[in-house]
Formats: C-alpha cells, structure tokens, sequence
C-alpha cells in the first residue's frame, strides 16, 4: 500500500481538526503517518508571532521529527495562517525536509479574515517545488468550518 505523510502545525486546534479529517480521506487509498510540529521557542503574543511570521522566522521543533521524508508516496502540509504566511515551525520543516524527488504534495492552509491565504499557500507550494515536488495540490478551510468534517471532507475531495 501506498504510504503518506499528514504534517502539520496548529497553535490552537484548527488545523489539527482538518489534519485528523485528511487522515480519514487518505486513509482510504494509503498507509497514513500523522506528525504534528510542536514550536519550542513560540511566544504567545500575538504581535510576536506575527513578527516571527512577517521576518520568515523558523521555530525550534521537538527533536524527534525526521526530516526524511523519502519513504512517502504522498506529502501533506498544514498550518495557520500567520500574517499571510506559514507559522515559523511549518517554515522550520519545510526548509529542512528531504527532496521531494517529484512526490505529490499537498499544501493546506486554516485561517480567519482571509488576508494572505492565498499568498501563504502559493509561498508552500513554491517551497515545494523547489525541493523537487512532482504535483502540488492545495486546499483553504475557514477557521469556523474547521469543526465540520462533511465540509472539510468535501474541500479535500474536491482537490483529490
Ligand atoms: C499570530 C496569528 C496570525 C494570524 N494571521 C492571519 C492572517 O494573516 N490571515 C488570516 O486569514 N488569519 C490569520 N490568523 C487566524 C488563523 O490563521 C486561524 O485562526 C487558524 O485557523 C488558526 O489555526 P490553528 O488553530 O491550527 O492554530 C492568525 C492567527 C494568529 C494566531
């Protein structure tokens, strides 16, 4: 069977919620690992982690993360928005993974006003191909649909 990876960071619970939906879809084809990247160094202020986030700042993430992504098939990547972009933790393990060597990935993003959802997910999936991805997939579910898994269910189909 097919084997894939669903990544993610979620500071308050939301992309946790779409990442346990897309195990479900997922599981369905392939073998699926979750990991969810845990920031060390994230300061609670909002002001400070949008900061982090504007200055492309990587966070610490627990050591026991592989950056070796080599034995998977499929590659899903989520996280909060963060004032238009990924959350440092996300931008830690996307920058120092293994090459995608031309794997199918999926970018996937929650957010709340809308602002620079898009600009986060073109930024993942530029990262992506850069590191030698083959197809890049991307999906947005809305913070207040994040606890509704026939909706996030169908957002994942739609993009599957
Ligand atoms: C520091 C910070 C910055 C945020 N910046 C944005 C943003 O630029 N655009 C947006 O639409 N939502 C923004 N949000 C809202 C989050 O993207 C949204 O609440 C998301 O679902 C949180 O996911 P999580 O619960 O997995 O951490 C921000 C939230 C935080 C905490």
């Amino acid at each position: 069977m097919k084997k894939a990876l669903v990544l993610y960071y979620s500071y308050s619970g939301n992309t946790k919620k779409v990442a346990a939906v897309l195990q479900k879809v997922l599981a369905e084809k392939y073998q699926v690992n979750m990991l969810e990247l845990k920031a060390l160094d994230e300061p609670d202020s909002f002001v400070r982690q949008c900061l982090r986030s504007l200055k492309k700042k990587q966070a610490q993430i627990q050591e026991n993360i592989s950056f070796d992504v080599s034995e998977y098939d499929l590659i899903a990547l989520g996280t909060p928005v963060w004032a238009f972009g990924m959350a440092p933790a996300m931008r830690t393990f996307i920058n120092k993974c293994s090459d995608f060597q031309l794997k199918d990935i999926i970018v996937f993003a929650t957010y709340g006003s809308g602002v620079g959802k898009e600009k986060c997910l073109k930024e993942m999936a530029q990262i992506s191909i850069s590191r030698g991805a083959g197809v890049v997939k991307q999906f947005l579910v809305q913070q207040n649909d994040t606890a509704d898994e026939q909706r996030v269910t169908l957002c994942i189909k739609e993009i599957l």
